[in-house]
């Protein structure tokens, strides 16, 4: 047995080197953290959800011909992915104030936006990834305006797609963040979704009771994040009852 080399590691997923050149394995953990990671807490279960949650979008995503980073899965906690060179942009959607959006512009949480609204942020955890814009993200070279008009164009449709998707469920997508990357092939350089689409970076409301299924239970310290993640992924018909257990020897009688 020979160790796989670790190539990342973020504060909820690990990248190793996949099997192939080009080829990443992203391994999610329960690690869950907020607020730049000043909050944090290891919640049993939640990689699971998220990678099984993530990997039944991106392949939704992929049939309807957005783009991504996604291969195929390969274990309960891991997908593999392409390599992509990391736009260092989050890409937010909104179309429903909460959140930052609430507090920063004093919009009643709940208010449906006129329209939805694209921000971006300099994904950089030291400077508590400000808010930006375009005209920061083309000065200072992290993305070029064509970049920035195929992120815009991608998040838009990729919003279409999982309103309608979660709405079918009885979930309101609140809003959601999304990361994208520089996928090389050979001379060709395309904008690629990456990361992952989660409830760890989504806000999703119960239609009928407004319950919060996403991240902001832990936040907000209101508990029971796993079941909410949980109700997600059986809602999308994707839930995975547990882990397998790691068998030890049996005793025989
Ligand atoms: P915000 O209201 O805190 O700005 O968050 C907007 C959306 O982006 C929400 O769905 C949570 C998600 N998000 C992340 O995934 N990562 C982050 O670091 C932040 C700040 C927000
Ligand atoms: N993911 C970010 C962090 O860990 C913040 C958040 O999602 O609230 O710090």
């Amino acid at each position: 047995m020979s160790r796989r080399r670790r190539v990342y590691e973020g504060k909820a997923k690990v990248l190793y080197e996949g099997p192939e050149p080009g080829t990443l394995v992203q391994h999610f953990k329960d690690d869950t953290t907020a607020f730049d990671a000043t909050k944090r807490a290891i919640i049993e279960g939640k990689g699971v959800l998220n990678n099984r949650i993530s990997e039944f979008i991106f392949t939704k995503l992929n049939e309807i011909g957005v783009p991504t980073h996604f291969i195929r899965a390969l274990n309960m906690r891991e997908q593999l992915i392409r390599e992509v060179e990391i736009i260092p942009v989050e890409v937010v959607v909104r179309n429903v104030a909460a959140g930052s959006l609430s507090k920063k512009l004093g919009i009643d949480e709940g208010t449906v936006l006129p329209r939805s609204i694209i921000e971006f942020y300099y994904k950089n955890d030291e400077l508590h990834d400000p808010m930006v814009s375009e005209e920061h993200i083309t000065a200072f070279g992290w993305a070029t305006p064509q970049e920035i008009d195929d992120m815009m164009a991608l998040a838009l449709r990729i919003n279409d797609f999982l309103t309608g998707l979660f709405l079918g469920i009885g979930i309101r997508l609140v809003d959601f963040k999304v990361e994208f990357g520089r996928l090389y092939e050979g001379e060709m350089v395309r904008v690629v979704l990456a990361d992952e689409i989660s409830p760890d970076c989504c806000r999703l409301w119960d239609t009928r009771t407004n319950d919060k299924l996403d991240k902001d239970r832990f936040r907000r310290d209101m508990g029971g994040l796993v079941e909410a993640y949980q109700e997600v992924a059986r809602r999308l018909g994707v839930l995975v009852d547990t882990e397998p257990k790691r068998r030890g020897p049996t005793l025989v009688k």
